[in-house]
């Protein structure tokens, strides 16, 4: 066979659309054997190997880089890869790393079996710690991760007050700020060095992609990360950059509404009988108000209540009987789900204030009444014996 690629810049001539083409490539073509032999020069600002990326990923690191006031923006194949991707690119062998104790699960096991494997003690912290985490810094500490409000818990973190102990101690922050995204907090802006975003929730969109960022404004960081990528392998699909591109499209618009009816789920279930407690910062009243208002531009589709169900069956009860909201992990997507986690997983934590089972809600598009009658109908069907 002697056939060459095929010339897109020819073809290209004469067309525009709306949607950003997607660029697929593992062989990146060069004009001359120069060029070929200078490629890693180009590694940070060009193109050189699929696994750092194509136009398509290009386009979509922009864009997040834009809507989180970061300089720079690397991709990552999920939320959980970049924030590994973070540890793996900064930490070694001695380094001492924090982590909130309510930061998402996978993380505080990564660092458990794997990081601690390699030589990084790690350690967990109060999430609702201000000022006072600087007794907790040591010569060593390298990075401290955050994630505001805490997954599931919805612990609010005093995150200027960290970032301020941190900068003191020449100490890198890291916040996971997938829960409220660009639009409900500025991370970079608030000082912090890196921000994760699980781009499989809100930029997505529709719970059919997986896909991380990290925004940051220090070039070095930049680079380190994008090093990481290449070495780690941590190629990205430019199927999903599209999807998450188109996502975006839509993204402010889901986050007014989902976020609204969030809202009113969380004020009527803090009223309910059967229910317990409700964890969701935006609302007054809850524990992380204060520093929610103080702070943020905006809320989250993620709330967290614990029911008054006094038994595995009557959770069972009120699960089977959920019509509108579907039973499933993640969250950000435009159809409601429901999760459990049930004490036993709350106990395993060091600074976890809430000792029942929780019920997680992801908020979708549907109406807000409908989803808040779902769940008082499914409540009312649990204390029901069979
Ligand atoms: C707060 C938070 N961070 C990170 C992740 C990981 O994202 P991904 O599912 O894209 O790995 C999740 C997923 O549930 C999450 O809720």
């Amino acid at each position: 066979m002697t056939e060459k690629a095929p010339n897109m810049d020819k073809r290209m001539e004469g067309f525009r659309s709306l949607s950003p083409p997607v660029w697929r490539a593992s062989t990146v073509l060069f004009d001359s054997i120069d060029d070929f032999t200078t490629r890693k020069e180009r590694v940070f600002d060009g193109y050189t190997y699929g696994v750092t990326g194509t136009p398509t990923t290009r386009a979509l690191e922009e864009r997040i880089a834009h809507l989180e006031g970061a300089r720079f923006c690397v991709t990552a194949p999920s939320g959980q890869s970049a924030l590994c991707q973070i540890a793996l690119a900064l930490l070694g062998a001695g380094d001492h790393v924090l982590i909130a104790d309510s930061a998402y699960g996978p993380l505080r096991t990564f660092a458990q079996d794997y990081l601690q494997r390699f030589g990084v003690i790690c350690e967990t912290y109060d999430p609702t710690a201000g000022a006072e985490i600087a007794q907790r810094l040591k010569p060593n500490t390298r990075l401290i991760f955050m994630e505001s409000p805490g997954s599931l818990t919805m612990e609010m973190q005093d995150i200027p007050a960290i970032v301020q102990a941190a900068k003191a101690a020449g100490v890198l922050t890291v916040l996971d700020n997938s829960w409220a995204s660009p639009l409900g907090f500025q991370g970079v802006a608030a000082g912090v060095d890196l921000v994760v975003q699980a781009a499989s929730k809100w930029f997505g969109g529709h719970s059919d992609l997986l896909l991380g960022s990290i925004a940051t404004d220090s070039r070095t960081l930049y680079e380190k990360l994008r090093t990481a990528q290449s070495v780690l392998g941590q190629a990205v699909s430019p199927d999903d950059c599209f999807l998450a591109l188109r996502g975006l499209d839509t993204f402010a618009l889901r986050y007014t509404h989902q976020c609204a009816s969030a809202l009113t789920l969380a004020q009527r279930l803090a009223s309910h009988a059967s229910v317990d407690s409700v964890l969701f910062p935006p609302r007054p009243g809850d524990p992380g108000h204060a520093r929610w208002a103080a702070s943020f531009q905006g809320g989250g589709c993620v709330l967290s209540f614990v029911p008054k169900l006094k038994s595995t069956e009557e959770v069972h009860r009120f699960f089977d009987a959920l019509t509108v909201f579907q039973i499933g992990a993640s969250w950000g997507g435009v159809h409601s789900l429901a999760a459990y986690y049930p004490p036993a997983e709350q106990a395993k934590r060091s600074y976890c204030q809430v000792t029942g089972g929780i019920v997680r809600l992801s908020i979708g598009v549907e109406p807000a009444q409908a989803l808040a009658s779902d769940i008082e109908q499914a409540l009312r069907m649990a204390g029901q014996p069979t």
